[in-house]
């Protein structure tokens, strides 16, 4: 699959790993790109895109992706510009790290990971991204409908690629009981749409990037990064937002590829 001239979502847009894809795809000649955030950078980031590449190629929409309205208008607005989306990678994520269950030593009680949270970070990092990816893929349905194309021909071309962000925590990670559920619970939506989405054309598979140098892993603080983190890491390093972009760009483009890429520069945590 070629990403010139393709129209593409990219969710979490406005900072690194999505931010940095959006400025990939519009390098690589995407047509449109639906540019999705809850922060306001969102639409500067689209400025600074369409600036560089002389057009009116990143589409800015600023709102909270569990909205199922917030999506249905997106996709809406981005399809009735540009025609239907073929490539959406769902990246907007977040953390909320603690142990699963934290013994206090002085009143001898022990005290859970929160519901509230943990349904928090699986509907933003689990069922949101999962809802992004199914609206491109019924997008997709309706439109070959409505051109008279049933089951997809492989003489047809590749029609669209969906990339979900997983995450080394998806093999388990500590203080990542809810956002480890999430990720691992991408490869099993994952597996099942390659199964499904392809009557319609579309392929999907799922990056796991290691400890990337973006906002949500610098919140983690510098000792904590120098100390837990870059030890158990073969390259000794956080890696690039630019790397995880072309990674992705790698697993749409090249459409012999399918299932999971492992992009965690060499991960090896402790047993401990
Ligand atoms: N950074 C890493 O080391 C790493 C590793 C593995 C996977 N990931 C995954 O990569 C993706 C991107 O992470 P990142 O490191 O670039 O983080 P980031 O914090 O830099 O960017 C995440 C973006 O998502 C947006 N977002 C969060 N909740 C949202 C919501 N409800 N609606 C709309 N936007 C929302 C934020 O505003 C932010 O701009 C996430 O899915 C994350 O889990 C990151």
């Amino acid at each position: 699959m070629i990403i010139n001239n393709e129209v593409a979502m990219v969710t979490g847009a406005a900072s690194g790993i999505g931010r940095a894809l959006t400025y990939e795809l519009a390098q690589r000649g995407a047509k449109a790109i639906g540019v999705v955030d809850l922060s306001d950078d969102v639409f500067n980031i689209a400025d600074k895109i369409n600036s560089r590449v002389g057009g009116q190629v990143a589409l800015p929409f600023k709102g909270d992706v569990t909205a199922p309205d917030f999506r249905k208008a997106v996709y809406d607005q981005v399809c009735a510009a540009h025609g239907v989306v073929s490539i959406c990678v769902p990246a907007a994520g977040l953390t909320r790290d603690a142990l699963a269950v934290r013994l206090n030593k002085e009143t001898g009680k022990a005290h859970m990971y929160e519901e509230e949270t943990f349904r928090l970070v699986t509907e933003v990092d689990l069922i949101a991204p999962i809802y992004w990816a199914l609206e491109a893929v019924a997008r997709m349905a309706e439109y070959r409908h409505k051109h008279g194309k049933g089951r997809w021909d492989p003489a047809e071309g590749v029609q669209g690629t969906i990339i979900f962000i997983g995450s080394v925590s998806s093999q388990g990670n500590k203080g990542q009981i809810a956002y480890a559920t999430s990720k691992a619970g991408l490869e099993g939506a994952a597996a099942t749409m390659m199964k499904e989405a392809i009557f319609y054309g579309v392929r999907c598979g799922v990056i796991h990037p290691g400890f990337t140098d973006t906002p949500m892993v610098r919140a983690l603080g510098e000792e904590f990064i120098e100390k837990y983190v870059l030890p158990d890491t073969q390259l000794g390093r956080l890696i690039r937002p630019e790397e995880i972009a072309d990674a992705i760009c790698f697993m749409i483009t090249n459409s012999a590829v399918s299932g999971e890429l492992w992009a965690d520069a060499g991960w090896h945590p402790s047993a401990a």
